[in-house]
């Protein structure tokens, strides 16, 4: 039986490119991390310097005070869209397993408490949207996401806590149409990363 094929490339063939973001052992060796073609044989550092160019100016914060299992994907999913950083207010510890390495390329940054990632936003003038199906939500369809924000996520059980909700300018709810309650908080992050990368990367120019 044949299994699927290796992910990535092997060793360099043919001359050996001067490139100083490349990275020797790579090139000898073969380059098989979950990168875009574009990074093949690159550095790390070099990668994370080029995404710090071009990174997105919404952050995606997520509460932790229960080691809550969706952080990982949170992370890789913010990577995918070039989050500037992810927030984790709570708890240090994450469980990196979802994140497949993606952490790596992605600023994590911790925070003990909520006052403190409030004093962050305040000081680079983000206003924090809260995402959650709270009572008095707003729809994330129909709202106009700033540019500069904090999305900040609850976590799987109680989901955004009372001092989540105090520090935000808004909550946004994502429409659901069966009988859960809700959706995986990490699902529910993709999603609104994903209506940010609609409205601010993709939107048509006035009078275009
Ligand atoms: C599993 S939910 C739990 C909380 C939810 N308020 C409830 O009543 O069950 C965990 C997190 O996922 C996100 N989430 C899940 N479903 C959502 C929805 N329909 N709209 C917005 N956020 C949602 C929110 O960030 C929420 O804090």
């Amino acid at each position: 039986m044949v299994g699927p094929s290796e992910v990535g490339v092997g060793p360099w063939e043919g001359d050996w490119p001067d490139d100083p973001r490349l990275d020797a052992e790579l090139l000898a060796g073969g380059d098989r991390r979950n990168v875009v073609d574009k990074y093949r044989y690159w550095k790390l550092e070099a990668i994370v310097e080029d995404l710090d160019r071009q990174r997105n100016p919404f952050h995606v914060a997520i509460e932790n005070w229960q080691h809550d299992l969706n952080i990982g994907s949170v992370v890789r999913t913010a990577n995918a869209f070039l989050a500037s950083e992810v927030h984790i207010v709570g708890n240090r510890k994450w469980n990196r397993r979802g994140a497949m390495v993606t952490d790596r390329y992605q600023h994590v940054r911790h925070h003990p408490q909520l006052a403190d990632l409030a004093s962050y936003a305040a000081e680079r003038s983000l206003a924090v949207i809260g995402i959650d199906n709270l009572p008095g939500s707003v729809s994330l369809e129909t709202y106009d996401l700033p540019r500069e924000c904090i999305l900040l996520f609850g976590q799987e059980g109680p989901g955004l806590t009372e001092d989540a909700h105090q520090i935000c300018t808004a909550v946004l709810s994502i429409a659901q149409f069966g009988s859960t309650r809700s959706i995986n908080a990490s699902a529910a992050a993709a999603i609104a990363m994903h209506a940010w990368i609609r409205r601010h990367t993709f939107a048509q120019p006035p009078n275009s």
